[in-house]
């Protein structure tokens, strides 16, 4: 059966800052999807990571479906609508415009799809990340897909051993998506040039070479190329189909494993490690650190399993531990180097005005 796979979320709103939804905000999100989508979804959970909401559902309408998307978008609103009721710290902070236009890409909220035939056995990852950009997926999504050393089934599977394709795109250009397509392992050193900056080129799909199937979706929304402000860090979210021709999940799991910074943390204009915690995982130290979560599903005629949660297990405590040392270590430059964003990703923020202030002080002296 040929399904699609989505995942829409947003932040609509929070408890004691940027933290947590409340209960009764799921609930209603729940209960909207339960309600308005009983005719065009196959099956649907609502989860949520760190301050993000998430839906992630099956059906046959296909990527970028007006019906879906519409569908998220008022599930979006009407959590918002609680969030107000209760108070709850930026309500409808993600939903960036005024009203519906077709498609919820470049609204606010992320979206990851995929459109497949299922295979006999159809295992997948659904990742949600807080405190971070959709550049964070580069680094761990680059080693589980073309370096052996994190990927065995380069090495061991045949079906593997063609490589896969990424599609990689330039978000810094809003107009269109401006897509480039390069192949691994022949292209390996083209993909690691544009994933190095991570702000700026960010993995949009991966393809198996073998099979022309996809692997990945990564959403790849921009908040501040919407807004044009500093509206909240994107949170992004990602959908891979892993083992067959696939990476194993454990192989797609194991970069994970570093702790790499990524840009995000405190009011998105930091450097910290990614950490790989627990579903529903909330949000503590210095707004941070930047959190991803994992539920690995099977799915079978559009109906998914129970999730399983990848990071839920004592070797994550152990990688947990330290990335907390990590971001202890960073934290303690505080402002200073690294620690803080550059400029050009400060630019949407209060900064800019602090500095042009301060330029009209500057005095030229012999
Ligand atoms: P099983 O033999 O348990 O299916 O595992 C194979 C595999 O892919 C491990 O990564
Ligand atoms: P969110 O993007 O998760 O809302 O976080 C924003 C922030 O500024 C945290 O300090
Ligand atoms: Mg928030
Ligand atoms: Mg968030």
């Amino acid at each position: 059966m040929k399904i699609t796979l989505s995942v829409l979320k947003a932040d609509i709103g929070s408890i004691g800052g940027h933290i947590t939804p409340s209960q009764a905000l799921v609930n209603e999100v729940t209960n909207f999807v339960k309600e308005n989508g009983k005719d065009t979804l196959i099956d649907f959970r609502i989860s949520y990571t760190g301050d993000d909401i998430a839906i992630l559902c099956t059906h046959e309408k296909g990527v970028s479906d007006e019906q879906i998307h519409k569908m998220a978008w008022d599930a979006f609103i009407a959590g918002t609508e609680v969030a107000k009721k209760q108070g709850l710290y930026g309500a409808g902070q993600d939903l960036l415009k005024d009203s519906f236009s077709g498609n919820i890409k470049g609204m606010g909220p992320a979206v990851a799809e995929m459109e497949f035939e299922e295979r006999p056995n159809e295992p997948f990852v659904f990742f949600a990340a807080d405190k971070t950009d959709p550049g964070a997926y580069n680094l761990p999504f680059y080693l589980g897909f073309c370096d052996p050393m994190y990927c065995a089934g380069l090495i061991l599977s045949p079906k593997m051993s063609d490589g896969f394709t990424f599609r990689i795109i330039d978000v810094e250009y809003t107009e269109k998506d401006k897509i480039i397509e390069l192949n691994a392992p022949d292209e390996l050193y083209d993909i690691a040039a544009l994933l190095r900056d991570s702000e700026r080129y960010v993995i949009e799909s991966i393809y198996s070479r073998s099979t022309g199937n996809q692997a990945a979706a990564v959403s790849t929304t921009r908040l501040h190329n919407i807004a044009g402000k500093y509206t909240g860090k994107d949170d992004p979210v990602a959908l891979v189909r892993v083992q067959g021709e696939f990476p194993a999940t454990g192989e797609v799991l194991a970069p994970f494993e570093i702790g790499h910074l990524v840009a995000g943390f405190m009011r998105g204009s930091h450097n910290g490690p990614f950490m790989p915690c627990k579903q529903n995982a909330t949000i503590s130290f210095f707004d941070g650190p930047p959190v991803v979560t994992g539920a690995a599903y099977c799915v079978n005629n559009g109906i998914l399993t129970e999730p399983a949660d990848v990071f839920d297990h004592p070797f994550w405590d152990y990688v947990r531990t330290q990335v907390s040392e990590k971001a202890s270590a960073i934290r303690r430059q505080g402002f200073s180097g690294p620690a803080m964003l550059p400029y050009s990703e400060l630019e949407y923020g209060g900064i800019v005005e602090k500095l042009e202030k301060l330029e009209k002080k500057f005095k030229l002296v012999d």
